[in-house]
């Protein structure tokens, strides 16, 4: 498989609950990728770290996320699926990959001053780190594609910057990766507040809809979604975000373009509507729910494909490090 088909690699943090703007921007993807892609997608619980984490929660969340991974369809027998922190080569290679990036380009990053600004009181060095060690996973394995929301962009520029510059001081090393930024449902946003990504740190939570979310839950969240006055279903972000928003979501859970689900509401109060787009998002978790908890109660399953997605991850992995340590001038035995 490996060497035919391009290298495909993302990843997703462990933290909280994902949402339903995660499956749709991120795992729903990743599912449809892996035939086309010899794909790597990995929990990354190292970033993870860079705000503080219950460790108790960190562990549960990180076998949630394997078992939803898996209960979305991605199959472990066709990708390498795997802990971060299995795989020593991540914090090895981000090491190097510090000795090639300036403090001033992680300052300016985006994300690193909004989380800055969140957790004033625990802007620690991982934090700022976070966009060495993301390169880290990255140019690892040798990847052509990094499917990423847009939130990731600077992100990824920064991968490839770091990369070139490597692969110019030396000889070339790395797979200068290229970004894919998903575009349907790309951003979906807060419920409450339309003009917010929805997150899974929201203020309220009832802007959000986390795939954990019973149906009871899902359907009270939207009933309460903000709208506007206009009352006619009808995507027009500028004006009417709060639609706009729902259109999106309902777009992207029953497939149908905005046109078509536009004229499915044609006429139609927006009481009617909010429920219609909760029953879709809620008919389309539910089975996922179902054998996320089937998975989770197999735990010997779920620790047998970290194993087998460790091993293989950390094969490809340390094949690139070598390199690097060689070029660099550290000595082999
Ligand atoms: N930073 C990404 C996010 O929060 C997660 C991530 C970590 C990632 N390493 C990566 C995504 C490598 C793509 C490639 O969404």
């Amino acid at each position: 498989m490996q060497g035919e088909k391009k290298v495909l690699y993302s990843a997703v943090q462990p933290t909280n609950n994902l949402t339903i703007g995660n499956y749709i921007g991120a795992v729903r993807n990743f599912v449809a990728l892996q035939n086309e892609y010899d794909c790597i997608y990995a929990i990354a619980n190292m970033h993870a770290i860079t705000v503080r984490q219950n460790p108790a929660e960190l562990r549960k969340n990180t076998l949630s996320l394997l078992a939803l991974y898996i209960a979305c369809g991605i199959d472990p027998q066709k990708c390498v699926l795997y802990l971060q922190s299995h795989v020593p080569a991540h914090a090895e290679l981000a090491w190097v990959l510090n000795t090639f990036t300036y403090v001033g380009e992680m300052e300016r990053m985006t994300q690193f001053k909004d989380k800055s600004a969140k957790h004033a009181d625990n802007i620690n060095m991982g934090l700022m780190d976070y966009p060495v060690l993301m390169a880290a996973d990255i140019l690892l394995y040798q990847t052509d594609v990094v499917p990423v929301g847009v939130d990731q962009r600077q992100h990824l520029e920064i991968t490839r910057d770091i990369a070139i510059r490597f692969n110019n001081a030396y000889s070339p090393t790395f797979t200068v990766p290229e970004g894919v930024y998903t575009k349907v449902g790309a951003k979906i946003n807060d419920l409450l507040d339309p003009s917010k990504k929805m997150s899974k740190s929201a203020e309220n939570v009832n802007g959000a809809v986390f795939l954990s979310d019973d149906r009871d839950t899902i359907m009270r969240k939207f009933k309460r979604a903000v709208t506007d006055s206009e009352a006619a279903v009808r995507y027009d972000p500028e004006n009417k975000p709060g639609v706009s928003n729902l259109l999106s979501i309902y777009s992207a859970f029953t497939g149908r373009d905005i046109p078509q689900c536009e004229s499915a509401f044609a006429g139609c109060g927006y009481g009617q509507f909010k429920e219609a787009v909760g029953e879709a998002v809620a008919d389309k978790l539910a089975p996922i729910q179902a054998e996320q908890a089937k998975l989770l109660a197999d735990k010997e399953y779920l620790n047998g494909v970290l194993k087998n997605g460790a091993e293989a991850a950390a094969r490809r992995a340390g094949r690139t490090l070598a390199k690097v340590y060689k070029k660099i001038g550290f000595y082999q035995l």
